[in-house]
């Protein structure tokens, strides 16, 4: 990482051992950091310095999100502030509208089908897959028993292995036998649960089948974790027949063309991913999640539905994988993950992602409602043209002032917010 010459290397011998101020010092240098460059770095906000450094491998600081609560949100009959933690404007004032336009019918109504994962162990050069299959499912109390004796606790809270399926997959490498481990995982996400009894097979398997274990590892298309929401949106109350109208052409568009779909999947994602990152959740699992599912026919298709019913009003349905836990992993150890699931006040991981469920819809409305009408440029421009005034050195009240005016001549630029803020200043003065 020294400076030699004008080339800077990226090999540092023992980075990992130093403690966190020296890691940022030889950063500085590397980077030709300033001090107060590395003072942003070394922010750790609300997650004590200590507890960084033991989440991830060469901690040098923190990052930090803002944090926003969406409104308004009644889900199966309970009212819910939500925490959002993303940097994306609007977002947390669309789920608000949404969740308020949903309450006129009594909200949101989600249900899911258990906290179930599944961990998969490939067996690779099976002599005979067709018996080692059969003699698989022969063995199934034993493997189970396996797996279960590695989780005890969760065993006695009512989780643990609970089924097992075999696959014979035909692969680029030839046949293969996948062992399917189904798992009800509680309160956990559960991907160290499934993968440390995934791993625990092994031997097993490999003595039943004849053949090699390889991989050994949970799957993140959670098609046995789904959340289904449901909400009926009064017609008047989100501006008449031709919204609703304008909704399902939405729909309908995001169905038939993958191109618009990732883009109404994307509006679903902002909620769902906003809520995951203030609680602390795997996020990246909840994207392979969603994505996969939404591809489970073969063609990528929208994670929801919309359709007028017989009085007129739009009916909304989400389902979708929803693989979140409360007990492990940084909602346990990040203290304003724990905070937030405090705000939401919710009491099962099954509960978080109910919840998860009914903002994914919510977000998804308002994108199409939007969409469908005004379009989402000048809600957006509203909070776009505030953090350019912001970047261009507003403070104050000229932060208002330089937005406001930026939007009345349609010049949201970072060299107008300038000009204007030059102006203003010498206009007060
Ligand atoms: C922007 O972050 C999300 C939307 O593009 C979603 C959509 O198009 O449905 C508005």
């Amino acid at each position: 990482m020294r400076v030699e010459g004008m080339t800077r290397s990226s090999r540092f011998e023992g980075f990992y051992k130093l403690p966190l101020e020296k890691r940022r010092e030889a950063l500085k240098e590397f980077a030709s950091l300033t001090d107060e460059e590395v003072k942003t770095l070394a922010n750790t906000g609300g997650l004590p310095a200590e507890v960084a450094d033991h989440m991830i491998e060469n901690v040098i600081g923190g990052y930090t999100y803002p944090l926003g609560i969406a409104m308004n949100f009644r889900i199966n009959g309970k009212d819910y502030l939500v925490p959002f933690a993303l940097e994306e404007p609007s977002v947390v004032a669309a789920a608000s509208n949404a969740a308020k336009m949903a309450r006129v019918k009594g909200g949101f109504t989600v249900t899911n089908t258990g906290p179930v994962m599944i961990g998969q162990i490939q067996a690779v050069n099976v002599p005979k897959p067709d018996t080692a299959k059969a003699k698989l499912l022969a063995h199934k109390a034993e493997l189970l028993k396996k797996a279960n004796d590695q989780d005890p606790m969760l065993v006695s809270l009512g989780g643990g292995a609970k089924d097992l399926n075999v696959k014979k997959l035909s692969t680029l490498k030839g046949p293969m036998v996948v062992v399917e481990l189904i798992v009800n995982t509680g309160d956990a996400m559960g991907a160290n649960a499934v993968n440390t009894m995934a791993e625990a097979l092994t031997p097993m398997v490999e003595e039943i089948t004849g053949g090699r274990v390889l991989l050994r590892i949970i799957s993140n298309l959670a098609d046995r974790r789904l959340v289904k929401a449901t909400a009926v949106f009064d017609k008047e109350t989100i501006g008449g027949e031709d919204v609703v109208d304008g909704i399902v052409y939405a729909y309908a568009f995001a169905d038939a063309d993958p191109h618009r779909c990732a883009t109404h999947n994307k509006g679903i994602m902002n909620g769902v991913i906003a809520v995951g990152i203030a609680c602390g959740q795997d996020i990246r699992a909840l994207e392979a999640g969603a994505h996969s599912y939404a591809s489970r026919s073969g063609h990528y298709k929208p994670l929801t539905t919309w359709e007028k019913n017989r009085e007129g009003d739009l009916v909304g349905t989400l389902e979708m994988p929803m693989a979140v836990g409360l007990v492990g992993g940084a909602a346990k150890t990040h203290p304003t993950a724990r905070a937030n699931i405090k705000i939401l006040g919710v009491k099962s991981a099954i509960e978080l992602a109910e919840v998860m469920g009914a903002v994914g819809l919510a977000q998804n409305f308002a994108a199409l409602r939007a969409l469908a009408s005004e379009g989402i440029q000048r809600g957006h421009m509203k909070l776009h043209s505030r953090n350019i005034a912001i970047s261009a050195g507003a403070t104050g009240d000229l932060i208002d002032m330089v937005a406001t005016r930026m939007i009345v001549e349609k010049r949201v630029r970072f060299d107008r917010a300038k000009e204007l803020i030059d102006e203003l200043t010498k206009l007060k003065s």
